[in-house]
């Protein structure tokens, strides 16, 4: 069978020092998710504690970024890859093991070379202190650029995009843990990039929204999560209309999950974005690709064809 696959290197080493901490309570982890235990034994620098379900995301990233950065780079001339929630760049996995995460796979890359300007956004300055001493040692740091911004204000991240190659299509990476980006940012990325912006978001319906969405549409304790849910969806009164009311008293947990997703769907395709694609990530989320042209979905097809160990993957809608 012909796969299309491009071998990822993120430069997994042991890391003997970790106590491959899988339970949630056992973990030395501070209020970044940095484990304060150990660093990384390649450059000594701090590490984010993650699960190896990471590496799925990385995988098709990358994938994607590469036929991206080789099919448009000529066509378009200035790209830039752009990452809001980018991490410290490396990462222990919880199995005695720590690897390169996708900020720092992204710039190691290739074709990194390719783009203009990259930027990346995280709101811990330890994060990216940590995230720029790493761009350095690359010799990268001319052209990736780390930088302190907080997604509940586009302000910053709006501020970046206006500095750094501001007329190149962009690939946005959004990734956060929960659904807590607000819609509003989501759209002034996008509008600021005057609509050239590609989308790739880890929507975090299967750990976040499902298994909450019945008590944050009838329960009043759940208040702050409706409210969290209404402002990534950028609209107040979902969870007032009949058809989401009438599923959460029924227990209906998936069609609640699908209701979601279709809404979010229906937003950016009012925005523009209407070349869609949801990507399960085990049951845990979507890596949702989004883009205002044909030829960008025909690309992430492309890249995702076949999972990380090589399966073709099967069509599953939205
Ligand atoms: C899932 S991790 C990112 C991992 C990274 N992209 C990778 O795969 O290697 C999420 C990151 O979002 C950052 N973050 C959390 N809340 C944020 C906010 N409001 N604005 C910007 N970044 C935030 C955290 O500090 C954390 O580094």
């Amino acid at each position: 069978m012909k796969r299309f696959n491009i071998e990822i290197d993120t430069n997994i080493v042991k890391n003997p020092n970790c106590d491959r901490c899988v339970r949630s309570e056992l973990r030395h982890t501070d209020k970044d998710d940095l484990c304060k235990k150990i660093k990384s034994v390649v450059d000594k620098l701090p590490v984010r504690c993650v699960g190896d379900w990471a590496n799925d995301k990385i995988y098709y990233l990358l994938q994607y970024f590469q036929i991206f950065t080789k099919g448009m780079a000529k066509k378009w001339g200035k790209l830039r890859y752009v990452e809001v929630c980018s991490g410290p760049g490396r990462c222990s996995t919880r199995d005695g093991n720590e690897q390169d995460g996708t900020a720092l796979a992204i710039v190691k890359n290739d074709l990194f070379d390719l783009l203009s300007d990259a930027i990346f956004i995280d709101y811990s300055p330890r994060v990216v202190e940590t995230l720029s001493k790493r761009f350095e040692a690359v010799g990268k740091s001319a052209r990736a650029h780390a930088l302190v911004g907080d997604y509940n204000d586009s302000s910053s991240i709006i501020k970046a995009l206006k500095e750094y190659s501001p007329n190149a299509l962009t690939l946005c990476f959004i990734d956060p843990t929960d659904c807590s980006v607000p819609f509003d940012t989501i759209r002034d990325i996008f509008n600021v990039t005057q609509g050239k912006c590609d989308l790739l978001i880890s929507f975090f319906d299967g750990l976040d929204f499902h298994r909450n969405s019945v008590n944050a549409t009838l329960n009043p304790s759940y208040t702050r999560l409706q409210k969290k849910y209404a402002r990534f969806l950028g609209t107040p009164d979902f969870f007032t209309r009949k058809e989401i009311v009438e599923a959460a008293l029924a227990n209906k947990y998936s069609d609640l999950s699908q209701m979601f997703r279709q809404h979010y769907a229906d937003k950016l395709n009012a925005l523009g974005l209407s070349y869609q694609d949801w990507k399960p990530i085990k049951n845990f989320y979507h890596l949702l690709y989004a883009s205002s042209n044909s030829r960008g979905l025909d690309f992430w097809k492309k890249a995702t064809k076949y999972d990380p160990i090589g399966q073709a993957e099967l069509n599953l809608e939205l």
